[in-house]
């Protein structure tokens, strides 16, 4: 298939241009789940917050009242202070260049009387949704909370359209609800993948969220030649494998799921490449003392924290000679310089590679950032991890259902 002159089916949903927003109250969700330094917890990179203002400059320019809506991380229905939405206001308002008021809840009588007294082309930022548990619980109680806050809703958040969460699929039973710029935008670059991607097609995976991933893997296991695999999600691979690894990081409760899917992978062929060589360490810090060492040669308190170098240029040599690679997700701790080569070594293949390439999610646009990738050496470069992995699927995503036009 030509990726190029691929041309996306007609959007079914209903998209901003559908919308009347002049003079009406908008709530607008966006993926503001921008990576931090760990140490400073200041942003390390605002691709997303950039990616949302071609809707939000839309909106103010029609009139609109601006209600941001986002999550930050995973407190799992608390309120954590190192995860409020200051930091991500503040910067929203340096690249708006207009004042964005900041509230400290993101439901309530005090943040309805906030949103009342708005006027035409103001904008404010409610506290991140996921302090409270009915969000990912969907509750309905909630969600009518936050619709009274609205007159429209304007999905732009891609990156959690595979989350049917309150403020990412149930607010639109209650508001006309539309897509934004950003979700329009994502979806017609990665539709031409659906269809037969040019082969090799490689699916290069890492990153700590290995709960949600080791579930897309077994779904892309038809679909790719092979998956190259980094990060948290490769030491529960390695442990399925009966590897030793040592003090790492590891889902266990996954280590049969992963071993099935390799048993299948076998079947189908060599299809699911893990490291041969890691880099260990046994402190996690900035000036750390690392070892790169076989896969077999973990033990104890040893903590593994990227890929080796022979791995990384293994890794480098597939992903070049391929046609298609997908990649989310780093292959280390790559916020921390003695971690980071594996990722860099990555990030500079699929710069290098003549391919179609896709690189999506939080912490993979912070690291092609971070490594200087221009950005015109990627085909596209999506705002969203899991979300971009999920519709690459194929899968009916609860976030983009909620907006289809009804017939
Ligand atoms: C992401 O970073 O992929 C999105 O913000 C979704 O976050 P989640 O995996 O915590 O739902």
């Amino acid at each position: 298939m030509n990726f190029i002159n691929f041309q996306p089916p007609h959007s079914p949903l209903q998209t901003l241009k559908d919308a009347s927003v002049s003079g009406k109250r908008v709530l607008l969700r966006v993926d503001y789940n921008v990576p931090h330094c760990p140490e400073t917890r200041n942003i390390t990179d605002s691709a997303r917050i950039h990616a949302s203002i071609p809707t939000i400059a839309y909106l103010l320019d029609h009139g609109a009242k601006v209600i941001v809506l986002s999550h930050l991380g995973r407190p799992k229905g608390k309120i954590k202070s190192h995860l409020r939405l200051e930091k991500v206001a503040k910067e929203l308002e340096k690249i708006l260049k207009k004042p964005v008021k900041k509230l400290d809840d993101c439901i309530g009588p005090e943040v309805e009387k906030k949103v009342k007294s708005m006027k035409r082309g103001d904008i404010l930022v409610l506290e991140n949704v996921r302090f409270y548990p009915e969000e990912e619980a969907n509750h309905p109680e909630f969600v009518k909370k936050l619709a009274r806050l609205g007159d429209i809703f304007v999905s732009d958040s891609f990156g959690t359209v595979h989350r049917e969460h309150a403020s990412t699929a149930g607010i639109s039973k209650y508001l006309p609800s539309y897509a934004g710029l950003l979700l329009e935008k994502e979806m017609k670059a990665l539709s031409p993948l659906l269809g037969n991607p040019e082969r090799p097609f490689l699916l290069v995976v890492g990153g700590a969220k290995i709960d949600t991933k080791i579930g897309i893997l077994k779904s892309f296991l038809h679909k790719v030649d092979a998956f190259l695999i980094g990060g948290g999600l490769a030491n529960t691979f390695l442990a399925a494998q009966g590897f030793n690894i040592g003090a790492s990081l590891c889902q266990k409760d996954k280590i049969d799921m992963a071993r099935e899917m390799m048993l299948e992978a076998n079947k189908a062929g060599e299809k699911i490449i893990l490291p041969t060589d890691v880099v260990v360490t046994d402190v996690i810090a900035s000036n750390s003392k690392t070892l790169d060492m076989p896969i077999e040669d973990v033990e104890g308190a040893l903590k593994i924290v990227d890929i080796g170098k022979i791995t990384a240029r293994r890794y480098r040599h597939l992903i070049e000679k391929s046609k298609t690679v997908v990649w989310n997700g780093p292959m280390g701790l790559y916020e921390y310089a003695p971690f980071q080569n594996g990722t860099r070594e990555v990030a500079s293949a699929i710069r290098d590679t003549k391919g179609i390439t896709i690189a999506g999610g939080g912490d993979t646009l912070d690291a092609l950032k971070r490594f200087n990738i221009p950005e015109n050496s990627i085909t596209h470069i999506s705002t969203g991890g899991g979300a971009m992995l999920e519709f690459l699927e194929g899968k009916t995503l609860p976030g983009i259902e909620v907006l289809k036009k009804i017939m």
